[in-house]
């Protein structure tokens, strides 16, 4: 597998008009946007174990402590800017309609931000909570609840994030993009958590595999190419005009 930089030397990468692109982000596509990254040294998940505050078991445990965790994390993300990375795949949205399929494992609002519109947040949505018992479809929350949060039902109110041990979101939607696409893009992942980390293998022999970051990833061997870079350099060129 070729690794490849400076950024401004890629190749664009050219579609023809029916061609369809599946882009999978992680966490280092918003680390220029100042939203630190799970493996940061100084990100938020220093101060807290993950089994305490991304886990079933840490919500049946402490639920406050959980909602003190993600109000931290709603205000930080709240602040925080889209980059031009983010920006681009808004425009690259625009320019292929559905032909583009953006999947992120991030719980930020960066793509939206951005000027994404369809975004499947296959590990849930920081300014989202659901009822943990009724039916009540998960509504937009942008608090940062100091107290156990309630529904009218009586029952607890959680975030809209999937912890380590659940299902992630749309998989099946996921999988039906990911056979259909042509060209596989991952930018800013450390191909370290599956099941997104298995995405390049399910495409291999179907579509052309690229990764984004300024580092190869664990699963770096299953990708055609890496681009060696910055998301915010790298993305904006990544497609023919
Ligand atoms: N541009 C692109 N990539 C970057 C940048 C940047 N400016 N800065 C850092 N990166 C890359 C790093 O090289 C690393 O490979 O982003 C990646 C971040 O890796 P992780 O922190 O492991 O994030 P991610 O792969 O998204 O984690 C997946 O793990 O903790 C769970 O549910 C959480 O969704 C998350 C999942």
């Amino acid at each position: 597998m070729p690794l490849a930089g400076p950024s401004h030397l890629f190749a664009p990468l050219s579609l023809t008009d029916r061609q369809r692109v599946f882009v999978l982000t992680g966490a280092g596509i918003s680390a220029e946007s100042g939203i630190r990254t799970f493996r940061d040294a100084g990100g938020l998940w220093e101060k807290y174990r993950f089994e305490e505050v991304a886990s079933p078991e840490g919500w049946a445990a402490h639920p406050e402590v959980v909602w003190r965790f993600y109000g931290q994390r709603r205000l930080q993300a709240a602040a925080c800017l889209p980059n031009a990375a983010h920006q681009a795949l808004g425009a690259l949205e625009r320019s292929l309609g559905e032909r583009l399929f953006l999947c992120t494992q991030n719980v930020d609002d960066l793509h939206e931000k951005g000027g994404s519109v369809r975004v499947c947040h296959m590990h849930g949505e920081l300014f989202r909570s659901r009822c943990e018992v009724c039916a009540r479809p998960p509504f937009e929350d942008r608090a940062a609840h100091a107290s156990l949060p309630r529904c009218e039902c009586g029952a607890r109110v959680r975030p809209h994030i999937v912890w380590f041990g659940e299902v992630p979101f749309g998989m099946d939607v996921i999988a039906r993009a990911l056979e259909a696409c042509d060209v596989f893009v991952t930018i800013g992942s450390s191909g370290a958590v599956y099941p997104a980390a298995g995405f390049v293998a399910a495409v291999r022999g179907h579509a052309r595999t690229v990764y984004v970051g300024p580092e190869a990833p664990d699963n770096a061997s299953a990708f055609d190419e890496c681009r060696l870079g910055r998301a915010s350099e790298v993305v904006p060129g990544l497609f023919a005009a």
